[in-house]
C-alpha cells in the first residue's frame, strides 16, 4: 500500500483479546467495541455502512436489509462455528465472503456437554444452591438423589465433529452410544465413536441422555417439541449445547414441570439472554449462559481463526484471497 492510501476500515463488534486484535492493525483501520451488547439490524447497518469487513459474534445479525446498507462490505468473519446469524445466501449474492471457526472448539464444547450431563443427573447446581442457602442441616441419606451416568445410553442428535467428540468420551463411562443425523456417518467414524445409527424415534425413545448438537436451520427449528419430549423416557435428561431455537422452550418447561423427563442441562435458549421466569423457577434444570466453548485456550483459538479468516478474505496475509473457513454457497471472489 502506498503512503497516503486510506486504509480499509473494519468493525469488531465485541471486545477481542488485545494481542489478537493487534494483528488486524497491520492491515486495517479498526473500530472495536469495548463491551458486549446485542446489536439490532439497524445498528448493524449503521456500523457496517462504511466498513469493508467485520469480526462478528454469533448473535450479530447480517441479513439482506443490513447488506443493502453496507455498500463497501466484502467479508464477515464469525467468531464461532454456528452462523445462523448470517443470511449466507444474501451474502453470497452480494459477493460478500462469510467465514466461521470450525474445529478449534470441538473438544472444549464436548467437555461442556459432559459437564452438563453430570451436573444435571447428579443435581450439582441444585445441591450447591441448597448448601449456599444454609439449608444443609447435616448428613442425610436421602437428599439430592439423582440419576446415574455410568452405563446409561447416550443419544446424540447431530453427529458432526462436536457430536463425535462427545461420543468418543462415552467409552470411559461404559455407555452405549446411539445417534441420529441427517445422513449416516462413515463406518470408520462409527467404529471410532462406538456409535450406532438409529432412526429419530428410536433415539428419542431409548436415550437416557439426549444431547443436541445440530446447527440451527429452518429444518432443525423446534426439532424437540412436545411430541418429541413425550417419546422420551421419564428418567431421561435433555442436554442442549446447540442453539436455543432447536428446542421449543415452552414445551420443555411443561415437560420438566410435569416430570415427563427427569431433567435438562441447557447452555442455549430460544430468546437468550432472556430466560422465561417459569424456567428459572424449576429445580430440575441446569442453566448456563452459552459458554460451551468458553475455555481460555479455545476462545483464543476461535478469535485467532476469525482474524486469520478476515485478513485472508480481504486479500492480505499468507492465505490472501483464500480464507480457510468459508461458509455458505460458493462465493465469487470478494467484490
Ligand atoms: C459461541 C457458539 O461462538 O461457536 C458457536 O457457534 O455458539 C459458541 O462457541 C461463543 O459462545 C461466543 O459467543
Amino acid at each position: 500500500m502506498s503512503a497516503g492510501t486510506p486504509r480499509e476500515r473494519i468493525w469488531v463488534s465485541r471486545p477481542l483479546f488485545p494481542d489478537i486484535l493487534e494483528r488486524l492493525h497491520e492491515y486495517f483501520e479498526i473500530e472495536v467495541e469495548d463491551g458486549d451488547r446485542d446489536w439490532t439490524r439497524e445498528q448493524m447497518a449503521q456500523k457496517l455502512g462504511d466498513k469493508t469487513g467485520a469480526i462478528l459474534g454469533v448473535a450479530d445479525p447480517v441479513d439482506a436489509s443490513v447488506i443493502a446498507q453496507a455498500p463497501l462490505l466484502r467479508a464477515v468473519a464469525n467468531r464461532g462455528v454456528g452462523y445462523n446469524n448470517l443470511d449466507v445466501a444474501a451474502l453470497a449474492r452480494a459477493g460478500i465472503v462469510a467465514t466461521n471457526t470450525p474445529g478449534v472448539l470441538d473438544e472444549t464444547t464436548a467437555d461442556f456437554a459432559w459437564a452438563l450431563m453430570l451436573a444435571t443427573a447428579r443435581r450439582v447446581t441444585e445441591a450447591e444452591r441448597f448448601l449456599r442457602a444454609g439449608r444443609w442441616q447435616g448428613m442425610s441419606f436421602h437428599i439430592m438423589l439423582g440419576g446415574d451416568v455410568y452405563g446409561r445410553t447416550l443419544g446424540i442428535l447431530g453427529m458432526g465433529r462436536i457430536g463425535q467428540a462427545i461420543a468418543r468420551r462415552a467409552s470411559g463411562f461404559r455407555m452405549p452410544v446411539i445417534y441420529h443425523n441427517r445422513s449416516r456417518v462413515d463406518a470408520a467414524i462409527e467404529d471410532d465413536c462406538r456409535a450406532r445409527y438409529v432412526d429419530r424415534e428410536t433415539l428419542l425413545r431409548e436415550a437416557d441422555f439426549l444431547v443436541l448438537t445440530v446447527p440451527m436451520t429452518a429444518q432443525t427449528r423446534h426439532a424437540i417439541g412436545a411430541s418429541e419430549l413425550e417419546l422420551m423416557k421419564r428418567s431421561a435428561y435433555l442436554i442442549n449445547i446447540a442453539r436455543g431455537g432447536v428446542v421449543d422452550d415452552e414445551a420443555l418447561i411443561s415437560a420438566l414441570r410435569n416430570r415427563h423427563i427427569a431433567g435438562a442441562g441447557l447452555d442455549v435458549f430460544e430468546h437468550e439472554p432472556k430466560i422465561p421466569a417459569d424456567m428459572l423457577a424449576l429445580d430440575n434444570v441446569v442453566l448456563t449462559p452459552h459458554i460451551g466453548s468458553a475455555s481460555l485456550a479455545t476462545r483464543r483459538a476461535m478469535a485467532s481463526l476469525a482474524v486469520d479468516n478476515l485478513i485472508a478474505a480481504l486479500g492480505h496475509g499468507p492465505n490472501a484471497g483464500e480464507p480457510p473457513n468459508v461458509v455458505g454457497p460458493n462465493v465469487a471472489p470478494a467484490r
